[in-house]
């Protein structure tokens, strides 16, 4: 697939068919995509699959959590958007409640889209994307490059993903599945499989921002 067309084409998935992804293919994706860049070629990414049994007790574990009225936060928070941030923000829910039909005040269905998204969008596997602690905020941009260069490989082998904190909200409990230990903070989640072409949320094309908005030309 040509790099354009997969950066292009490349959206958020948050509806899978139920086929598990073949361990040998993750594994060629996360090997693709370890030649990503990163600070001084440290390579700060520790990669923890999860999938099958483990993954379906992670889902019960974090809808127990949330059921219970924890609250959920992340080892590296984000967050907290103002301004046009929180514009943004907005407007993606919006989109999202319009084409999965959920009305603002229908506490039940909106119940239920954040608990598909605690439940890893009932993906077949999900990478965990850490670093070990005593990098600290400084690995974060190297995760975020190997973390879209592995959305960009799985397009290529016929996979969708969704890039997502929800599934690692409640770290104590992913800890205690995968036995990632306290010393390595987990940064992001990956949800990946076979994408459901029928889930409406999977048509989506979010938005962009204007260039006009977000670039300065100088000297050009
Ligand atoms: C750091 C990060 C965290 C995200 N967390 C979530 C999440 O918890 N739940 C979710 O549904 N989407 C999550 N997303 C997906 C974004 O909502 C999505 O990338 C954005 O709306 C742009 O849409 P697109 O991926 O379809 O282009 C996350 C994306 C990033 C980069």
């Amino acid at each position: 697939m040509d790099v354009i067309e997969a950066i292009k084409s490349r959206k958020s998935i948050r509806g899978y068919k139920p086929d598990p992804v073949p361990r040998n293919i993750i594994e060629e994706i996360l090997e693709i995509a370890s030649r990503a860049p990163s600070s001084m070629n440290t390579q700060p990414w520790e990669f923890t699959v999860i999938a099958g049994e483990a993954l379906d007790k992670l889902r019960k574990a974090n809808i127990e959590k949330l059921s219970a009225g924890e609250t959920p936060g992340m080892d590296v928070q984000r967050g907290g958007y103002q301004g046009v941030y929180r514009e943004r923000q907005v407007a993606l829910g919006i989109q999202i409640f319009q084409c999965m039909d959920i009305a603002r005040e229908d506490r039940e269905k909106r119940m239920a889209w954040t608990m598909k998204g605690f439940r890893l969008f009932d993906a077949p596997a999900a990478i965990i994307i850490s670093s070990d602690e005593s990098l600290g905020e400084g690995a974060q941009f190297d995760l975020g490059a190997v973390t879209q260069t592995i959305a960009l490989a799985a397009l290529s082998y016929g996979l969708g993903t969704c890039i997502m904190g929800q599934g690692i909200m409640f770290p104590n409990v992913v800890r205690k599945i995968t036995g990632i230990p306290e010393s390595k903070a987990m940064s992001i989640c990956i949800t990946i499989g076979y994408p459901d072409d029928d889930f409406p949320a999977n048509n989506i094309n979010s938005e962009r921002e204007s260039l006009e908005n977000n670039t300065t030309w100088c000297g050009v």
